[in-house]
């Protein structure tokens, strides 16, 4: 039998580092790091910074613990994008159990953006208190002078206390707040929740913030989408300069309309959305929505989906997560989500899959294997 050079020297490079090299994506596949272990950045965040991919994400355990932060937050970098290398844990859970990030809360979505001012990495993540559920619906802060980290841990907040939406109307500031007066799922409650009921029940503490994503615009100004009211509408809200706190400007979409997972990108000026309904870890009908701002307002556009009715109707058998611009590469996209396994989290998978664009909407259809050539062809 005759063995080539080059395939002479991949087999060498797989017997001696148990190393894959991957020429293409396989949405829903196993997908081995630099070290031959499925990777394990759940809820990915992805950043480009100097010409280098970076995906931080959920680690994950095994079993039904695995869903609670045991280990933090992992981080992988790739120049290509189909091979990662396992740059480690980014953020730590603490041991101490005076720490809100104690090992045993809940991280979830991390997302780190670079601030160019102050030469800082930022990362936000949604973060619920260990042993509370998702009642603590807060957003959280850590900071690195490194890309990889480590990453400190400053804080965690419900976001915008004594501060009202920008698009809120007076006529509602005063309004009551008669939750136990309305019966759950009526047209009243529907009603009310449209109409902010729970902006002013939180309007002291600071609002929910869950599933949430970053999104930086070319003028440097970042935003941070997140879950909130219940996980019934969208905020969107300005961060300061320094990526470290919350301007204040912040405004309420797609009011009623259980979004999560928002995954935001720009494309020749119009800022388009992906997001997913509201069913725990599994799938639904992926939603999308385009705005002229990043505060909005939203317009949805429904389903971006283009498949079968079961492709349709579970986004491809996943939740978003992000959408990667890819480098180098003028409006190529790439859709990223969750394939969740909350019995054994750290099996989940990764579904990636190129942003098509037809009359002006994102669409997603469903490729088995592709590759970034997929864009040269558009
Ligand atoms: C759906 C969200 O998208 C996930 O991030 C996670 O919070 C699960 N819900 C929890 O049920």
């Amino acid at each position: 039998m005759k063995i080539s050079f080059l395939s002479f020297l991949m087999l060498f490079q797989i017997v001696s580092y148990g190393q894959r090299t991957y020429q293409n994506f396989n949405p829903g596949k196993i997908w081995e790091d630099n070290q031959g272990v499925h990777i394990n950045a759940h809820g990915g965040g992805f950043l480009i910074h100097d010409d280098t991919y970076y995906w931080f994400g959920e680690h994950k355990i095994a079993g039904k613990e695995g869903n609670k932060a045991q280990v933090g937050v992992s981080v992988y970098s790739s120049k290509d994008l189909y091979n990662w290398k396992n740059e480690g844990i980014a953020l730590e859970v603490h041991d101490d159990p005076n720490s809100l990030l104690v090992k045993g809360c809940i991280i979830e979505r991390p997302k780190v953006i670079y601030n160019h001012k102050t030469g800082k990495f930022v990362m936000w993540f949604h973060h619920e208190l260990k042993d509370q559920g998702y009642k603590a619906a807060m957003t959280g802060l850590a900071l690195s002078d490194h890309v990889t980290g480590p990453y400190r841990y400053i804080k965690s907040v419900n976001p915008h206390a004594g501060q009202w939406p920008a698009n809120y109307p007076d006529s509602l500031k005063s309004k009551p707040v008669n939750l136990d007066e309305i019966e759950r799922w009526s047209k009243e409650w529907k009603e009310a929740v449209v109409d902010g009921i729970f902006v002013r029940r939180d309007f002291e503490r600071g609002q929910m913030a869950r599933d949430m994503t970053l999104f930086v615009d070319d003028d440097g100004k970042a935003y941070h989408f997140h879950s909130s009211e219940e996980n019934q509408t969208l905020h969107i809200a300005e961060l300061t300069e320094d990526y470290l706190d919350f301007s204040g400007n912040y405004t309420r979409v797609l009011h009623g309309q259980q979004n999560e997972a928002p995954a935001v990108f720009k494309k020749d000026g119009k800022y388009y959305m992906f997001s997913s309904g509201l069913t725990g870890w599994n799938p639904n009908p992926g939603k999308s929505a385009v705005a002229d701002h990043p505060l909005g307002p939203w317009t949805p556009l429904g389903n971006p989906c283009i498949g079968t009715e079961d492709e349709m109707n579970t986004t491809f058998w996943s939740q978003s997560t992000y959408v990667i611009p890819v480098i180098d590469k003028k409006n190529a996209f790439i859709f990223v989500g969750d394939r969740w396994t909350p019995d054994n989290p750290i099996d989940g998978r990764y579904i990636l899959l190129p942003v098509e664009f037809e009359a002006g909407k994102p669409v997603l259809r469903w490729y088995e294997q592709w590759d970034l050539t997929f864009f040269d062809k558009k």
